[in-house]
């Protein structure tokens, strides 16, 4: 299997030059001034990696956040994502460009296909056109998101690498074949809705044992868990403490044995949201 990346202090290296902190804060559902509030306080509270989409409609209000905060831009990794209005290989550089435009940057340092969009089966070329930007020097990485396996070889079979898949992972969706995919391909994985929306294994032994031989939540056990397991992750919160929480992870380790015990949670489902069916 090849590596996706080195792992250094708190970040995966994508690319020379290009590594990206392994926990980033999310945003969505956030919008107006509630996005950019806890854009400002999530970078305050220490976070360097914020995820964002035109999805959202928040891009212009995390813009606004992230100067507010009054960051030195070279600190701090944007993840933003395209939807259906840019798969194109030439279409993919007029949305890139309206993307920095709405949140009032120059360069963003991860951009993604949100959704794969089998239907109307563009995603190869798209994957083309993001490579084309990181190319002439005005991304510095691309990826994909919420793409399968037969997605993801179809992208390979002309090239093609993302350096990350974005997908749902959890302690009851854990995606193990999928999650090998990335691994046999050398695809870093950033796990979206990575607590699982406050899932139900918060209060498994698996994961309040751990917690409280460690003096930590159990949330932060599950981030550790993503962590220890090589994956990036994107928890939201927009509340000050759970946010801080939620980045203090790096000063403690699981066990291989727990990081077993939480995978063996798995209930083996699927995304909540099936990537051949559903899309934007
Ligand atoms: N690529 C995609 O298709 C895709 C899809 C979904 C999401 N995402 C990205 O992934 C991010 C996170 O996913 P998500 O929002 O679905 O799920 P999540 O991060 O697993 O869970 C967020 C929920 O958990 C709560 N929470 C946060 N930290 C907590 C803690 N330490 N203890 C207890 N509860 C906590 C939050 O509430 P408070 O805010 O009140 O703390 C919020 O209700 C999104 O914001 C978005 O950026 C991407």
């Amino acid at each position: 299997m090849s590596n996706a990346g080195t792992v250094s202090a708190n970040q995966l290296e994508l690319a020379p030059g290009a590594a990206i902190p392994l926990i980033g804060l999310g945003t969505w559902p956030l919008v107006g001034p509630e996005a950019t509030d806890a854009v400002t306080r999530g970078i305050a509270n220490g976070y360097r990696h914020v995820d964002t989409a035109e999805k959202y409609g928040n891009e212009d209000a995390v813009g606004e956040g992230i100067r507010r905060a009054g960051i030195d831009r070279a600190e701090l990794w944007v993840t933003s994502k395209l939807s259906l209005a840019g798969h194109a290989r030439s279409a993919v550089r007029t949305v890139y460009g309206e993307a920095l435009k709405r949140m009032g940057l120059v360069y963003l340092d991860l951009f993604l296909i949100h959704w794969p969009n089998p239907q109307l089966d563009r995603y190869v070329e798209t994957c083309a056109g993001l490579q084309d930007l990181v190319d002439d020097g005005l991304l510095r990485a691309w990826g994909v998101s919420n793409f399968k396996p037969t997605h993801l070889d179809r992208v390979a079979a002309e090239g093609l690498k993302p350096a990350v898949n974005q997908v749902q992972v959890d302690p009851h969706h854990l995606q193990r074949s999928q999650l090998e995919h990335h691994a046999a391909r050398g695809i870093a994985t950033a796990a979206y809705s990575p607590l699982g929306r406050a899932g139900a294994f918060l209060d498994h032994p698996a994961v309040t044992g751990p917690a409280a031989a460690y003096g930590k939540t159990p949330a932060q056990v599950v981030l550790r868990w993503h962590l220890d397991s090589g994956r990036v992750a994107v928890p939201k919160s927009a509340s000050d403490a759970r946010q801080r929480e939620n980045l203090d992870v790096f000063d403690f380790a699981l066990t291989d044995s727990e990081c077993a015990a939480i995978d063996a949670l798995d209930t083996g489902a699927g995304p909540r949201l099936d990537a051949d069916e559903y899309g934007h």
